[in-house]
């Protein structure tokens, strides 16, 4: 055991500056500036927070507006749910849901309830919409469906009117079996690729807590990664209304707002042909990975894998604690494998931060290496060049906040080693609002959480947003509620899912209380 130890640790000193193999150098060193600020017009952390937020229902009920369109498939055997109020087949056009607590809100007693199963023959190919794209909400959710049916957004066009109008333009010229809105699966043939498994008569829903409650509480299943499972999404072929290379007429229209209010509306002319054309290049079965091999969603989720819950720790650790050496230290292992032995000894001096340029290069990069040279470039899609960057882009900005506090605390130890770095509150200030800046462009919707969280079990947490609380479709507060009464002292927040409900059950809810 000790021989193994000290073995390592000779080993670990050898080995102590980094050697890069099959590296195209791409970049010079300029780019490696511990103080250069993304542009504010960049995008790779929206595209790299999209993607990887895809049939996720959390973040997007926070970004409602959707700026995705990806080509997927529905694998045979998958089960889908159509509810009603009489036993009639559809034989058209028609929705179904993927789980039936959702479809089962269309059959709201007192009238009778018919809930048919479907199960699919053959793959269905479907084209997704990310955001809260089932809701017929003028301000955003249908600007992407909108361009892909008639060539522009139109507002006015968000009614239940126009639903069936706009599936028709979509089915009959894109060439897919059906349209994935959120967990609606908007058929394009009732009768062609699923068949008709079980069609039943069901007894009433328990009105206690309340008929919808099954409904909200399906769509918690689907909140955070992997998400909705059923629909596998090809990432070659992802188009993104943040590439600002596919869409460039939206990056004004985009300056200086809230990511809350970014939309696809303002689109010009020239990008919409572009993003149709791109369309029409969807190949019609599925690719889950290019002839890069490359395993986009892996690399994603594994990227945020190592940062989630390590920085929401570094941010609590700086704003409970205002500990700087603890923080030092969570930064340090944050950058384990980045911290490179020489550039800290001999230890630097100064307040010149520039020593730790290697390490910030060596995490920028890391994950990116491979992709970023020449012949694996030369296998890659469009849409796999805008991952790329996107990974890229995310990547520098977190190595390039994390290492420049690391340089700052490796230069506070070597003025004044017995500090420990303890305390020191401006520090601390300037670290937290690091981290502060950080998260927030990142813009990860995992940090939003009930805090503290939900305990009990039968709570669960809860953003408010569309479609159940419109009126708080911005809130960044989510909430613990309870199955029981009392509903954790939210009144507002039930009537909410009221007024919503109330159209279907003709009052039935109010009454019920
Ligand atoms: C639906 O599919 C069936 C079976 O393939 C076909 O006979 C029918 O014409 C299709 N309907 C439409 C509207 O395309
Ligand atoms: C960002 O975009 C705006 C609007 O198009 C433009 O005025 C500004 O110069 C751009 N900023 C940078 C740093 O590219
Ligand atoms: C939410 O949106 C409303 C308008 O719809 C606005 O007045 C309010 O300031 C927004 N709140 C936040 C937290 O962005």
């Amino acid at each position: 055991m000790q021989l193994n130890f000290w073995l390592l640790l000779l080993l670990l000193t050898i080995n102590s500056n980094a050697v890069q193999f099959n590296q195209v150098p791409l970049v010079g060193p300029d780019d490696w500036n511990l103080n250069a600020l993304p542009s504010p017009n960049a995008t790779g952390h929206l595209v790299f927070d999209t993607i990887s937020s895809l049939l996720q229902h959390w973040p997007n009920t926070r970004y409602h507006y959707g700026h995705t369109i990806v080509p997927g498939t529905i694998p045979t055997g998958t089960l889908l749910y159509h509810g009603r109020n009489d036993p009639e087949v559809p034989t058209g056009r028609e929705w179904a849901a993927t789980d039936s607590e959702f479809a089962r809100v269309f059959c709201v007693e007192p009238v009778e309830c018919w809930l048919l199963t479907l199960v699919t023959t053959r793959p269905l190919r479907v084209l997704y919409f990310d955001g809260s794209s089932a809701n017929k909400m003028p301000d955003g959710p249908m600007d992407t469906q909108d361009l892909l049916a008639w060539g522009a957004v139109l507002p006015e066009r968000a009614t239940v009117e126009w639903e069936y109008e706009r599936l028709n333009r979509m089915c009959d010229t894109l060439g897919f079996d059906a349209m994935q809105l959120n967990f609606e699966v908007m058929l394009c043939n009732f009768t062609d690729g699923v068949q008709i498994q079980t069609l039943s008569k069901l007894e009433e829903e328990p009105r206690f807590p309340h008929p919808t409650y099954a409904t909200f509480h399906s769509s918690v299943w689907h909140d955070h990664s992997p998400g909705e499972t059923r629909i596998r999404l090809d990432l070659p072929h992802a188009i993104s209304f943040y590439d600002t290379v596919l869409v460039p007429s939206l990056v004004s229209s985009r300056y200086g707002k809230a990511r809350r209010d970014h939309r696809v509306l303002g689109i010009d002319e020239r990008d919409v042909l572009a993003v149709l054309a791109r369309v029409r290049t969807i190949p019609s079965h599925l690719v889950l990975s290019s002839n890069s091999g490359i395993d986009w969603r892996t690399l994603f989720q594994g990227i945020r894998d190592r940062y989630t819950i390590r920085l929401d720790v570094l941010q609590s650790v700086l704003v409970e604690d205002n500990s700087v050496q603890r923080a030092f230290v969570l930064i340090q292992t944050l950058l384990g494998p980045y911290r490179l032995r020489s550039a800290v000894v001999p230890p630097p001096s100064g307040s010149d931060t520039a020593f730790a340029a290697p390490v910030f290069r060596l995490c920028a990069t890391a994950h990116t290496l491979f992709a970023d040279s020449e012949s694996v470039q030369a296998t890659f899609t469009e849409s796999e060049q805008l991952l790329l960057t996107a990974v890229r882009e995310t990547d520098k900005e977190i190595c390039r906040t994390l290492v420049r506090m690391w340089a700052e605390g490796v230069l506070a130890l070597t003025r004044d080693p017995a500090s420990a770095l303890s305390p020191d509150l401006r520090l601390a200030r300037k670290w937290r609002a690091e981290v502060d800046r950080l998260m927030d462009w990142l813009g990860w919707s995992v940090w939003v959480q009930c805090r503290p969280a939900c305990t009990a079990p039968q709570e669960s947490c809860y953003l408010p947003g569309v479609p159940f609380s419109m009126e708080e479709w911005n809130s960044t507060t989510p909430r613990c509620v309870r199955l029981f009464e009392p509903y954790a002292g939210l009144p507002e927040w039930y009537a909410g899912i009221f007024a919503y409900f109330f159209l279907w059950d003709g009052g039935g809810i109010l009454t019920a209380f």
